[in-house]
């Protein structure tokens, strides 16, 4: 056994190399353990379970399996080399012509074959001499310190010293101290230049508002017809957006605010808390379809259990409980919109949502 260094202890080198061995670091470190600096492995009583048994290849034993492997690996390599020829003149030869995507789509898959086949060919062929000719026995490498050698570390710490001397930044202290200055507020104008990135005016207040106001009229999501109450029977289900917001400019930023679901229950199915008896129109219920995950549409219904499923994670909210989350990431039930129905029939909305719509983000803003 032999010592390289502190605190490690190498093996004698026929007991690691080889499938035969006779004793392993854990081990001969296990032997040492009163000696004190030298275990490199604390001697906690787990037995090193040695190496596996050893059984050669086919290609170690047979000359000729090992030409054959050999060749095996030179063909790979051979391909992958005229696959990469392939890719370059394919690339010549086949050129994106403007207005033409035929050529694009000719020149890209030959151009991808011949990658592909560039790449396959080199790593099947590292893979293949890896497994069948190079050595196959395992080994131990033991780990040594990081720490450099006294002489290299001394040699340092002296340049260090030298540096300082030459420069005189140790002795000329207004030079330090304003270099140091400079140097903290050297990054300030980038800081600046981030801070113009920044919207103009407060990107929350428009989030934490939607269009639907007291006595906007529900619509069909995308035609923008209204909702009588009476079209809305027990079971089914709306996609629906505030009246006029098809003729927004920024149609799609309200709509991500705005879209709501609209189910009719049974009133009697429905658990309605404190405060918002008359928040649901003989079973009717609206809740913003923006999942409070982190945002997806929650879109999918199901009749039976009146639960709704946000498709992207999978989280379930429960209509018949003022839609509180029954399963997966989401963290608070998705925000109920207020209906009634005006002098026609048609369901319009008694105020906005009474908290911000979408991920809980908005939740802990607030
Ligand atoms: S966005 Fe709905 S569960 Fe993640």
């Amino acid at each position: 056994m032999a010592q390289h260094g502190e605190g490690v202890i190498a093996p004698e080198d026929d007991a690691v190399h080889g499938g035969t061995t006779t004793g392993t670091a854990v081990e001969v470190a296990h032997e040492n353990a009163g000696s004190p600096g030298t275990a490199v492995v604390p001697t906690d009583g787990v037995q090193n379970p040695g190496f596996p048994p050893h059984y050669p290849r086919r290609t170690d034993v047979d000359p000729k399996k090992d030409a054959r492997a050999e060749r095996q690996v030179s063909i790979l390599f051979y391909l992958s080399i005229v696959g990469s020829i392939f890719a370059v003149a394919a690339y010549i030869a086949f050129p994106i012509l403007p207005g033409d995507p035929g050529s694009i789509r000719t020149n890209n898959l030959l151009l991808g074959l011949g990658i592909t086949l560039g790449l396959l060919g080199i790593g099947i062929g590292a893979v293949h001499w890896a497994k069948q000719l190079m050595r196959g026995d395992e080994s131990v490498e033991l780990r040594h310190p990081t720490r450099g050698k006294e002489e290299t570390r001394e040699r340092a710490v002296e340049i260090f010293k030298l540096g300082n001397e030459e420069s005189g930044i140790g002795r000329r202290s207004v030079i330090r101290n304003s270099l140091i200055g400079a140097l903290v507020l050297t990054p300030i104008p980038a800081v600046a230049l981030f801070r113009g990135l920044a919207p103009a005016s407060d990107p929350i207040k428009p989030l934490q508002h939607t269009m639907w106001a007291k006595g906007t009229r529900l619509t069909r999501d995308p035609t923008g017809a209204p909702i009588k109450a009476s079209d809305v029977t027990l079971g089914s289900a709306f996609h629906v957006i505030p009246e006029g917001l098809n003729d927004k400019t920024d149609l799609l930023e309200e709509k991500a605010k705005a879209a709501v679901l609209l189910m009719r229950l049974r009133p009697e199915d429905l658990h309605v808390s404190a405060g918002r008896e008359n928040w649901n129109y003989d079973g009717i219920v609206a809740y913003s379809k923006i999942c409070t995950h982190v945002g997806c549409p929650v879109a999918l219904y199901e009749q039976q259990t009146h639960h709704l499923l946000c498709p992207c994670h999978q989280s379930q909210f429960d209509i018949t409980h003022e839609a509180k989350v029954i399963f997966g990431p989401a963290r608070r039930p998705l925000p109920q919109l207020p209906i009634t129905v005006d002098s026609e029939g048609y369901l319009v909305a008694r105020s906005d949502f009474h908290e911000p719509v979408g991920p809980d983000f908005w939740e802990r803003e607030l």
